[in-house]
């Protein structure tokens, strides 16, 4: 490696600090290229990709039928806007109908937009009844727009910005007595991530979740499920609720299904489609054509045999790291999670943890403060996931002295 290209990826940092809000807490690494779940830096230096853009490239990077079809698309046209009909559109929509057994889909740029526009349907739903609590958990992440703010917990991502929507309230995640005891007549929405990412890989119990749709059922609202990080096939399912043996009424995507490009979609049943009438919702570059023709191929990607391998790569994750977390029982509290949406809970701080992985050619991320986040690309192989758990007993046999 020569001076001139080790001094690249430093340069582009400091360029960074001098120019762009200093919001990101960035992993020290300028990007170069990236491959499969293989990403090289501004130096030369390669890295197995266990964060896979924040559980957003599914078929990892540079997949060919991705690039293909977004070349193809860009050829035809990138954006002509939501006044025509677009053929991009209506396949993905398609697909994911098929795919989620729902039959309305509504395309947005992000998780956060997505989470919004479900707002504005519960909200649509609750004031024709009167009725306007909108419930979140804590630990949920819904993204950074003020409605989604106001269905989560986390000061950090809140303190002095208030104040947030009425009639929004947080209550314990996996809490039944508090559910119990909050969700009445008034409630019109709850929205709520069956397996929380951000959270730190928090599932949520089956009693939990058969006491919310007994409340459901008895009082009538509206559920949500973000899917955004769990969903389009990264537990081995497509949705992680389907699991609950439950059927939400409005179910949020995004992150995996733009196959890296911005994309969010909506899911709903016809009669909430239904409450937002023309020119109520809409987006500028919502189901922009060369993101949905992205979309397309991780929808056919993940609906042929990738949900399988998903399963198989994501049991073989989870065993290693159980053998790991009986060599290592001080350090690492839990495993959890299943498919390719798992963390490594430890007994300390994840943050140095995640530090050192980096020295040793991994990318992960800690997230709730004691979890390492896994959230690769789905086409990881078991080789992949062995070089994980080496990089990681080594990293443990330092830290343990
Ligand atoms: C569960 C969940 N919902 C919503 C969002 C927000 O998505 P975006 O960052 O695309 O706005 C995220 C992002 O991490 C998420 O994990």
């Amino acid at each position: 490696m020569s001076d001139n290209i080790a001094s690249t990826s430093t340069a582009i940092i400091e360029r960074e600090h001098s120019v762009v809000f200093q919001t990101y807490r960035r992993i020290p690494v300028a990007i170069d290229h990236a491959i499969g779940a293989r990403i090289t830096d501004a130096d030369g230096r390669s890295y197995l990709d266990m964060l896979g853009g924040i559980a957003v490239n599914a078929l990892g990077h540079s997949h060919p039928r991705v690039f293909e079809a977004v070349e193809q698309q860009i050829r035809r046209y990138m954006h002509v806007s939501n006044v025509f009909y677009q053929e991009p559109q209506v396949r993905l929509a398609e697909q994911l109908v098929h795919a989620s057994g729902y039959p309305r889909v509504f395309f947005a740029n992000s998780g956060a937009e997505a989470t919004d526009g479900a707002l504005k349907i519960a909200r649509r739903f609750g004031s024709a009844r009167g009725r306007y609590d909108v419930i979140g958990f804590t630990g949920g992440f819904h993204g950074r727009t003020y409605a989604a703010l106001s269905l989560m917990d986390k000061p950090l991502y809140k303190d002095g910005m208030g104040p947030f929507l009425p009639n929004t309230l947080v209550l314990p995640f996996n809490d039944v007595d508090a559910l119990e005891s909050r969700v009445d007549e008034n409630t019109c929405a709850v929205m709520i991530e069956f397996l929380q990412g951000e959270g730190g890989i928090q599932s949520a119990t089956q009693e939990f979740i058969d006491a919310l749709f007994a409340l459901k059922q008895q009082y009538g609202f509206l559920v949500i499920a973000d899917e955004v990080q769990s969903g389009i096939g990264r537990t081995g399912d497509f949705f992680a609720f389907e699991k609950y043996g439950v059927r939400p009424d409005i179910i949020t995507v995004a992150k995996a299904i733009g196959g890296g490009l911005p994309l969010g979609a909506i899911i709903a049943t016809e009669e909430a489609a239904a409450l937002l009438d023309k020119g109520m919702h809409g987006t500028t570059y919502g189901g922009n054509p060369v993101a949905c023709v992205a979309g397309s191929v991780v929808v056919e990607e993940v609906c042929g045999d990738l949900m399988h391998h998903v399963r198989e790569v994501g049991n073989y994750m989870f065993s290693q790291l159980e053998l790991l977390h009986h060599e290592f029982p001080e350090q690492i509290r839990e495993i959890r999670g299943r498919g390719c949406m798992q963390g490594v809970v430890l007994s300390t701080d994840a943050a140095p943890y995640v530090q050192e992985l980096l020295t040793h050619g991994v990318i992960a991320n800690a997230t709730a403060g004691n979890v390492i986040r896994l959230v690769p690309p789905f086409v990881i192989t078991n080789d992949d996931v062995d070089e994980l758990v080496n990089a990681l007993r080594t990293v443990m046999s330092v830290s343990r002295g």
